[in-house]
């Protein structure tokens, strides 16, 4: 029931749009007319349109008169069907907050692995553009094949694929929107509801929430400091044939644990015993000795699909990413792809050419090493030193660092508390496949500078031991 004044003008402007007296798109009466009409203050008038604003019935800009428009809601409720199924568990709206948070001012932000702003090369990119400015407008503005443009296949074979210590060729490429999408049309492939995917546990957040959407069951295998454990695997599926295994071989996301060569081999060993399909995320691989290749780079006899994206090593807006499979596969994906979207942005895909071609990617790559290396030091420092989160591993490559609360404490708690006081992370539990980790956090510290790193995690180490 509306009491306060502003709140009954808004109510009464609300009824007059659902009457169709203020068409969609149209002016509502400017404020010194609403004033008299309500016999109200101007100021109660912004009152009621900024709720107006918060129910959905306007858009509306300080400077302006504002605008109807179309309300929210659709009057009846409309069904799902199935094939518009969501996942049940990981709830879509943890990725949008990750997204939210990508764009947000807080002074503490670990929520969002994204790269340092600052290492964006954005003197490279002026050069990049300016010359595509000068190309014939159709190469750069107009569609192009769906399986990616070939000089940029032949770029990311040539500059990235092999400096991760192996090749294929061009044809076997498709060029994604991210590898996300990548996943995504591996998923809609392969699963059907009821099978069985395999995953590191904790697994990327977003890969789960693929992997469920399609209908998939996950069964998450414990990593330790070495990676997935390959006994555990073993023994785990004896008696069930998942689609595929789904791993990070490089600072996994969100342990930041990077698989040892052993575990590779032994991993290797059991997919070419069982014939299971291993799809291999290489997102963080560019942060790795030289020398640390993944799995794909011994893959012979092995079905694997390779999956990698310029999200982390170059700028996740441009949304390019890519997957090497064998012809028959990527042909299969070629068409679904052109269901979603017909083909990956051409000037994205140009941009990220441009970039590989311009001779600089080696000193960027070991500029991030360095960055990133001495901001996952600093945690660990940081971390010994306040034993409010204890690291799950003490991780040297990547964006992540996976912490455990004091018992007691909910990830989600903390979370809605810190973000008050602009200090933002991830909770835990979006990140396992079983619905545990509700008391571990992941902070993402790739786009924060050390002195940031050492006063947030104090802040928050003091925020834990106010709600113990
Ligand atoms: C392991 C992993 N794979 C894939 C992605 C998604 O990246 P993209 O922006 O390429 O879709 C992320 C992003 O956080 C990630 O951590």
């Amino acid at each position: 029931m509306a009491t306060r004044q502003y709140e009954v003008v808004a109510h009464a402007i609300a009824e007059n749009i659902l009457q169709g007296h203020f068409g969609i798109g149209s002016k509502l009466p400017p404020e010194r007319a609403t004033a008299g009409q309500y016999a109200v203050s101007r100021s109660t008038v912004r009152r009621a349109w900024r709720e107006l604003e918060a129910m959905g019935y306007i858009m509306w800009s300080d400077q302006s008169t504002p605008i109807v428009v179309r309300p929210p809601q659709w009057p009846q409720r409309v069904e799902r069907s199935a094939a518009g199924r969501l996942a049940y568990d990981t709830s879509p709206t943890f990725l949008g907050d990750l997204m939210q948070a990508a764009v947000s001012s807080a002074r503490y932000n670990f929520e969002i692995g994204m790269p340092d702003p600052d290492l964006l090369p954005i003197q490279d990119f002026q050069q990049i553009l300016r010359e595509l400015f000068s190309y014939p407008s159709r190469e750069v503005f107009g569609y192009s094949p769906t399986l990616g443009l070939e000089r940029v296949r032949r770029a990311i074979v040539e500059e990235f694929i092999m400096r991760r210590g192996f090749a294929v060729p061009p044809a076997n490429v498709l060029v994604t929107a991210g590898s996300l999408q990548g996943l995504d049309l591996l998923t809609r492939l392969w699963v059907r509801r009821g099978d069985v995917i395999v995953t590191e546990s904790p697994t990327f957040a977003g890969a789960l929430h693929v992997f469920r959407s399609h209908g998939a069951e996950v069964i998450g295998i414990p990593i330790d400091a070495s990676g997935i454990r390959v006994d555990v695997l073993e023994s785990s599926l004896r008696t069930i044939q998942p689609r595929f295994v789904y791993v990070q071989p490089v600072g996994q996301n969100p342990t930041g644990v990077t698989m040892s060569r052993e575990r590779q081999a032994q991993l290797m060993a059991w997919a070419k015993k069982s014939g299971v399909p291993l799809v291999e995320d290489d997102a963080y691989g560019f942060l790795a000795e030289t020398g640390a290749p993944p799995l794909s780079a011994d893959a012979v006899g092995v079905p694997i699909v390779y999956l990698n994206t310029f999200s982390k090593i170059l700028a996740p807006g441009i949304r390019v990413g890519f997957l090497t499979a064998p012809s028959d596969l990527i042909r299969q994906l070629v068409s679904l792809k052109q269901l979603s979207d017909l083909h990956t942005g051409t000037l994205s895909q140009l941009v990220a050419e441009g970039w590989l071609r311009q001779g600089r990617v080696d000193a960027h790559i070991q500029r991030a090493r360095t960055v990133y290396g001495a901001r996952l030091k600093t945690v660990s420092k940081v971390l010994k030193s306040v034993s409010e989160l204890t690291p799950f591993a003490e991780p040297s490559h990547g964006f992540y660092v996976f912490a455990q609360l004091p018992a007691g404490i909910s990830a989600q708690r903390l979370h809605n508390r810190a973000s008050e006081r602009d200090i933002l992370f991830a909770p835990g539990e979006p990140f396992s496949p079983h619905g545990d980790f509700s008391q571990w956090i992941r902070l993402a510290v790739s786009a924060q500078p050390t002195a940031q790193i050492e006063t947030g995690i104090r802040r928050l180490a003091r925020l834990i031991d106010d709600l113990l």
